[in-house]
């Protein structure tokens, strides 16, 4: 198996990236106020030093009264949060990599473990904190409108600062997924319904507005999953036909990647369709779209052996280089690796196997 495909550049739109391997977006609370300061800005310029193709920011929030349940994650409105992002863009690009933010409205959460809570009420589709639990606000349509809103502000912005695209953080249990979850999401109006088409719709409205701001060379990410935070045995789509009824109106409505959050990459996404694709497999398969897998990509077998009913089995990078080189999926974000280790994409391209860092939840205390 050659390594090739991997470091060989991709290009869609405006978008052009010097190989496949993209920073996954990752929460890390640095940013006091919501403001991201010289410390963020010098810590993704050292993963496009260290030649990772495409930097995706951590979630950043859009300006909603309670869109975070955390002070010290960035806010993407306000002059000085835009400020710092602009700080960001410069140092990345300096350094010639490629950056794009991911959206984020977290919908109805629990508050922060320091105890820290907005001053206004969490909102969601229906006022739910897991299915059964009562919580926050169920939003109004006017609330719908000024998401929308708010989201296609952030867009425009995320463009007007040179950032190179940018993604919606539409997985894991958020607002964008709450509403899709009919665990979460009890409306009987038009952004509800017994149908993912319909529990669809406040994405697909927001993809639209997205794209209004953005214009057509601009490119969209929709980062989605199956699995919620609040439930990781979810699945919003049993079958293949079932995933191709939900995504075909979100491509229409101008996604250009679908960013397909598993948990391990090499999970087949339907267990009795006699296909060992995994998610990005059976979504490209399906829209004919660009897909980024995720999940585990360089996780050590001993790591992972660490979470009860693992397997201890390694998961080689010959597995990922297999599936890329029959273009399973186009591009492969990397999580826990990159948060260790800056260098990670050089260390594995030249093959320094010693050098790969363990990832361990001590590394989350400060900014490597
Ligand atoms: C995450 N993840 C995540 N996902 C997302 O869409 N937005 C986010 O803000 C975050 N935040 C976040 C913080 C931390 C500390 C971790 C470890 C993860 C999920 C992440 O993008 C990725 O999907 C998983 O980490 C799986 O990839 P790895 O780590 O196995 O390569």
């Amino acid at each position: 198996m050659s390594a090739n495909a991997l470091f060989s550049p991709f290009s869609l739109k405006s978008l052009q990236l010097k190989n496949r391997i993209v920073m996954a977006p990752m929460t890390r609370s640095f940013s006091p106020n919501g403001v991201p300061g010289a410390d963020v800005a010098a810590y993704y310029r050292r993963r496009a030093e260290g030649q990772v193709g495409l930097i995706l920011t951590e979630g950043t929030v859009v300006e909603r009264p309670a869109s975070s349940n955390d002070p010290n994650i960035p806010h993407f409105y306000g002059e000085q949060a835009l400020g710092g992002w602009q700080q960001v863009v410069e140092e990345v690009h300096a350094a010639d990599g490629k950056i794009g933010p991911q959206l984020w409205h977290m919908g109805v959460m629990g508050e922060h473990r320091s105890g820290w809570t907005p001053a206004q009420p969490f909102e969601g589709p229906s006022g739910l904190l897991a299915p059964g639990v009562p919580k926050g606000n169920a939003m109004t349509e006017n609330d719908i409108t000024d998401t929308i809103a708010a989201f296609g502000r952030a867009a425009a912005d995320a463009k007007r600062l040179g950032f190179d695209c940018l993604e919606l953080h539409g997985a894991h249990g958020y607002l964008i997924d709450q509403f899709f979850w009919d665990g979460l999401n009890q409306r009987t109006d038009v952004y509800g319904g017994d149908d993912l088409t319909s529990r669809s719709r406040l994405a697909v409205e927001l993809v639209q507005e997205v794209r209004r701001q953005v214009g057509e060379d601009f490119v969209i990410s929709l980062r989605l999953s199956q699995w919620k935070q609040q439930d990781y045995e979810a699945k919003l789509a049993g079958t293949p036909q079932a995933l191709a009824t939900w995504l075909a109106p979100l491509a229409d409505a101008g996604v250009d990647i679908f960013h397909c959050s598993q948990r391990r990459f090499w999970e087949p996404e339907f267990e009795h369709e006699g296909s060992d694709l995994n998610f990005a497999g059976w979504v490209k398969k399906l829209t004919g779209k660009t897909t980024i897998t995720v999940g585990s990509v360089g996780l050590s077998g001993e790591f992972l052996a660490g979470f009860a009913g693992e397997a201890s089995e390694p998961r080689s990078l010959e597995e990922l280089h297999r599936r890329l080189d029959r273009e399973e999926f186009d591009l492969v974000a990397v999580g826990r690796q990159l948060i260790v280790d800056p260098n990670w994409v050089e260390n594995i391209r030249h093959g320094r196997t010693a050098e790969l860092k363990g990832y361990s939840r001590e590394a989350l205390s400060t900014l490597v």
